[in-house]
């Protein structure tokens, strides 16, 4: 059997930061530091972070005064952040900075009068913190067929926004809904789907015609991870979704000549090292990378974490 990894794969800028960001203020502060929500959706990350002083919370009631908190990747609701800085908090944001982007635009939009909708999950975190930045409804939508549900009063000031770590083919189909029913419907200056997201479904599609099966390596709860497994079926593929070499089933790699890995933006790159270890042992015996995009997005990390801040510490 051989195994075929994909390009890229695994941590984005965004969850790099969002880690370094709890880690730098554990150096800095010394534990415990609270989290609201799972700093990123990975068990192992959320694991190891909780063994060194991180403590996960879902409402910031549960922090005691005087503590530190950090604001996970996902992003939260403006009530959330108003609540939290009205208290005696040290706040660390680690939102994503492109998912701080759609809060702008959402913002912009508000502002201009227009009716938003907002192609993602509801429920998901990002969706609730998006949503949260203004005080008018916005309709979250995820198929097509509801852009025709909506009750919109004025179908010439209605605009959309996106999650980004949506399926970028689905968008599409609903985005051209969209503007079926709303000609004039306004648009995000640049596509909210981020590059982490679009560079690895694209790799996963490619992955997907060479291989006989993908493993795709992220949480279930991961919006990102989820959706590489769906495009890699949607290539015509076999695919699941594991966390870790744990959950394999030797029975998936029957007839299988060709198995293809790739792994959430969340997920770290150990555990798509065990993955391979582990399909060694049932009888892979050559490991391949794809030729692909290569990313060098960074980006900073907040004030007080710098690393003249890690030495003073
Ligand atoms: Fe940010 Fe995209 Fe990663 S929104 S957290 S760069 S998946």
């Amino acid at each position: 059997m051989k195994i075929l990894l994909a390009q890229p794969r695994g941590f984005c800028a965004g969850v790099d930061r969002a880690i370094a960001i709890v880690e730098r203020a554990l150096a800095v502060h010394g534990a415990p530091i609270y989290v609201r929500h799972e700093i990123v959706h990975n068990k192992h990350v959320v694991n190891s972070l909780r063994e060194k002083g991180s403590i996960f919370v879902n409402e910031i009631d549960e922090v005691p005064d005087g503590s530190v908190l950090v604001f996970s990747a996902h992003g939260v609701p403006k009530s959330v952040e108003e609540k939290a800085r009205a208290r005696d908090l040290t706040i660390y944001d680690a939102t994503c900075p492109l998912v701080t982007k759609v809060h702008m635009e959402v913002t912009k939009m508000h502002k201009q009068g227009y009716r938003i909708i907002m192609i993602g999950h509801a429920g998901h975190p990002e969706v609730e913190g998006t949503v949260g930045q203004v005080d008018s409804e916005i309709n979250v939508i995820e198929k097509p067929a509801q852009v025709w549900d909506l009750e919109v009063e004025n179908p010439e000031k209605v605009a959309y926004v996106s999650q980004t770590t949506i399926s970028y083919d689905d968008a599409k189909e609903l985005i051209q809904e969209l503007k079926k029913r709303f000609p004039l419907v306004a648009e995000p200056k640049k596509a909210d789907i981020c590059y982490a997201t679009q560079n690895r479904q694209d790799a996963v599609k490619e992955l997907a015609r060479r291989v006989d099966l993908v493993l795709v390596v992220g949480s279930k709860s991961s919006s990102n991870s989820n959706r590489l497994r769906e495009v890699a079926e949607g290539a015509g593929t076999k695919a699941y979704l594991l966390d870790d070499a744990g959950e394999i089933n030797p029975d998936w790699f029957e007839g299988i000549e060709r198995v293809g890995i790739t792994a959430g933006a969340s997920a770290p790159e150990i555990l798509v090292d065990e993955i391979v270890e582990k399909l060694k042992t049932l009888g892979a015996d050559e490991v391949g990378t794809m030729t692909g995009q290569q990313e060098d997005v960074k980006f900073p990390l907040p004030k007080g974490l710098w690393k003249k801040d890690l030495e003073n510490a």
